[in-house]
């Protein structure tokens, strides 16, 4: 069966894995025993490839048909592979070797070296190389954390799909200390909505509009909802801006000012039932409006956003989390403990059960200083 190498950023390798999990359902994404290396299977083209590295936030490249060389100070063995991948995987037109180092170095292992014969052999095989302006770009991505090389014709992997990577909230008209950073957004937005081309996806609390921003420039339907006429008016202004900014000229994308704990009086009657995915950053305690606890009032948006899910809908919620050890390169263990800011961790998640939410997996993001956040990834089940 074919098989691909997925290249993925470093801020976040697990929920990056997770992300493209979500946006390539029928290709399995799977660890390796690179952190930073996912293998994908089955058949993938060239222009799928490139879709998914446009809207993804934590996919760096992709490696189409390529393989993973485990180094063993063996520069023969891993040549000989490679000669008969390009063999195998002949391209027309200008080429290029490109050492890509995701993690460190590999002692014994100089990817200059390596690729001048890569090049070499590019060159016996009757291939034009061009450093400067390649058609074709040929990995040798070098994760020196786990010794592992990645080998294959790159999609990706060069600055320009690093746009949400170098995107800050601080640069948009409309800025609050709330606002989710663009990467984290888009990602949450991918991982509850899936594939391009999905059913619609809410953000009932949206703020800044940080999730409905992501969710326009990744050509989604969207609607962002909130209670504060300011924050609507600023959201709506973010939206616009970024729509100027990355030259979209349509988009469907709409915020507007509603209730959470009401999402069908915000929405139009057609979606009801077909919402694909729902993003939620809930307000911290204190800042929470209304008469309602928090509690309740995240108890009535799950059930409200449950009434008008899709069947297979998936909700991704963002709460603020005492500190604690990094982990980027696994989910929490179901068993491990976290302290939540605002109340504890049982009692919110026998809450988005008893709301039809049920919780796939959990992540900490590492916002800065003592700051992190949980990321909860749950799908719907039907309530009795
Ligand atoms: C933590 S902020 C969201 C921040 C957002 N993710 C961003 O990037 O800017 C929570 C938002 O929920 C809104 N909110 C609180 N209660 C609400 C309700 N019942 N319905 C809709 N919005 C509500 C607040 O006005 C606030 O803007």
């Amino acid at each position: 069966m074919a098989q691909h190498i997925a290249v993925l950023r470093g801020w976040h390798p697990a929920l990056a894995l997770a992300e493209l999990a979500a946006l390539l359902p029928n290709h399995n994404p799977m660890a390796s025993e690179s952190n930073r290396l996912a293998i994908l299977e089955g058949p993938l083209n060239l222009s799928e490839a490139f879709e998914t590295l446009s809207v993804s936030s934590g996919c760096q490249a992709i490696l189409l048909n390529g393989f993973i060389h485990n180094w063993q100070d063996d520069q023969s063995v891993l040549l000989e592979k490679i000669e008969n991948y390009l063999q195998n995987n002949q391209r027309d037109g200008k080429m290029a070797v490109v050492p890509l180092r995701i993690e460190g170095k590999i002692s014994q292992f100089s990817s200059s070296k390596i690729a001048g014969k890569i090049g070499s052999i590019m060159s016996e095989m009757g291939c034009q190389i061009d450093l400067s302006n390649p058609q074709h770009r040929f990995s040798l991505t070098i994760d020196g954390a786990s010794s592992q090389i990645a080998c294959g014709w790159m999609v990706g992997g060069d600055a320009g799909s690093d746009g949400v990577a170098t995107r800050k909230a601080t640069q948009r008209p409309f800025f609050k200390p709330v606002s989710l950073s663009p990467r984290l957004a888009l990602l949450a937005v991918n991982l509850a909505t899936g594939p391009i081309g999905q059913g619609p996806v809410i953000d009932a609390m949206t703020g800044t509009g940080g999730f409905i921003m992501e969710a326009a420039a990744t050509n989604r339907q969207a609607l962002g909802i909130d209670l504060s006429s300011e924050m609507v008016e600023g959201a709506n202004q973010n939206l616009k801006w970024l729509l100027e900014q990355q030259k979209i000229t349509e988009s469907s994308a709409q915020i507007v000012r509603g209730d959470a704990t009401n999402i069908e009086a915000s929405i139009d009657k057609s979606w009801v039932g077909e919402v694909q995915g729902f993003v939620l950053d809930p307000p911290y305690g204190r800042n929470s409006q209304g008469s309602l606890s928090h509690d309740d009032l995240l108890t009535k948006t799950l059930t409200s956003a449950h009434r008008v899910a899709s069947s297979d809908a998936n909700l991704v919620m963002i709460v603020p989390i005492n500190s604690m050890p990094a982990q980027i390169n696994s989910p929490l263990a179901d068993n491990s403990q976290v302290e939540l800011l605002h109340g504890d961790w049982d009692s919110l998640q026998q809450l988005m059960k008893l709301s039809g939410w049920v919780i796939k997996n959990r992540w900490v993001e590492h916002v800065h200083g003592s700051l992190n956040r949980l990321v909860i990834h749950s799908e719907y089940v039907p309530l009795d």
